[in-house]
């Protein structure tokens, strides 16, 4: 089904083609675990550009290729010739000649859609200004695995900067019928198109997606809490309004308060402390959020066995 395809946005997927990379994903994770080979992509070779920094989004890709038997290249902008102005589009279409997929981290997500427009390989989103969708594959794998099978229903509370995680995390949660209520300050929603396609999805499952200024009424009731950093790549002029901004906006053990009980705190990483995410709460749901983390390599694992298979 997703043979060939590129994994741009998760509005572009359909519920059972996610569902079909969570159950990859959850194999994968488990002969990985058992030690079984899974050589399902031999000879085969993914590029990776970086026009931003990476932990998590590089060595996930680079270890999850070498495990699925084929062969990852680090490329960074600063030494490809796009830096010195080559156009994307010849960029895309050489590339093209010799790798079977690309995976992109860029600014401006405008930039991503251009380079697949001339691509003829699978194109992944490593994240750009206005969506993370890998992120999102394994934050919904790991949902799975502390609170079971069943997505549908669930609530999600988003607390902090409308950002590309805010986004992506709206079409994931609206395409499996979870509800999702983003508390962000004024003048910091998430992106209007996104919102409006979001709603257009979670009507089509059941789910609902609202969003408010105020945290409180975000996460009553919520199976999961989530945040991401005030100060995205790319924003770093911005910190010092950021963080007057966005101060309120915090997971803290009194905004645990209006959530379920056997909530989830969760984070994409990099965390900063004492911002976007109080310490303690932070060390207490440690355990779970470096699990979202390891789930990167997993949930990636089946997104490139899929489309590049
Ligand atoms: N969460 C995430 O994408 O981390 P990196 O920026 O380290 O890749
Ligand atoms: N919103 C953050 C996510 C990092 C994984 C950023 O774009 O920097």
């Amino acid at each position: 089904m997703l043979e060939g395809k590129d994994l741009i946005s998760l509005h572009d997927l359909s519920a059972d083609e996610i569902e079909e990379i969570l159950a990859l994903a959850a194999e994968l994770k488990a002969m990985q675990k058992a030690g079984v080979e899974h050589h399902i992509l031999e000879g085969k070779t993914l590029g990776m550009i970086f026009e931003k920094s990476s932990t998590r989004t590089r060595v996930s890709f680079e270890t999850g290729m070498y495990q699925l038997g084929g062969h990852a290249l680090f490329l960074s902008n600063k030494d490809l010739q796009i830096g010195r102005g080559e156009p994307i589009e010849d960029t895309a279409r050489v590339l093209s000649r010799y790798l079977d997929g690309v995976m992109i981290r860029t600014f401006e997500h405008e930039k991503l859609v251009k380079f697949a427009k001339y691509a003829t390989i699978p194109v992944i989103n490593g994240l750009t200004d206005l969506l993370h969708p890998c992120q999102v594959l394994a934050d919904l794998l790991t949902i799975r695995e502390h609170l079971g099978k069943n997505l549908k229903g669930l609530k999600l509370a988003y607390i902090g900067d409308g950002n590309n995680m805010a986004n992506s995390l709206m079409y994931g949660c609206a395409k499996m019928g979870m509800d999702f209520v983003a508390a962000t300050p004024e003048g910091y929603e998430p992106d209007r198109g996104v919102v409006k396609n979001a709603k257009a999805d979670a009507e089509a499952t059941g789910a609902l997606v609202m969003l408010t200024h105020d945290p409180a009424e975000a996460a009553r009731d919520a199976d999961i809490l989530y945040t991401d950093v005030w100060v995205s790549m790319g924003e770093e002029a911005e910190r010092e309004k950021r963080r007057r901004d966005l101060a309120g906006y915090q997971i803290n053990r009194g905004l645990l308060q209006f959530a379920s009980k056997r909530a989830m705190v969760m984070h994409c990483l990099p965390a900063h402390r004492g911002e976007e995410i109080a310490a303690d709460v932070f060390e207490e749901h440690a355990d779970m959020i470096f699990d979202e983390a390891e789930n990167r390599l997993h949930a990636q694992k089946a997104v490139m066995a899929l489309l590049m298979g």
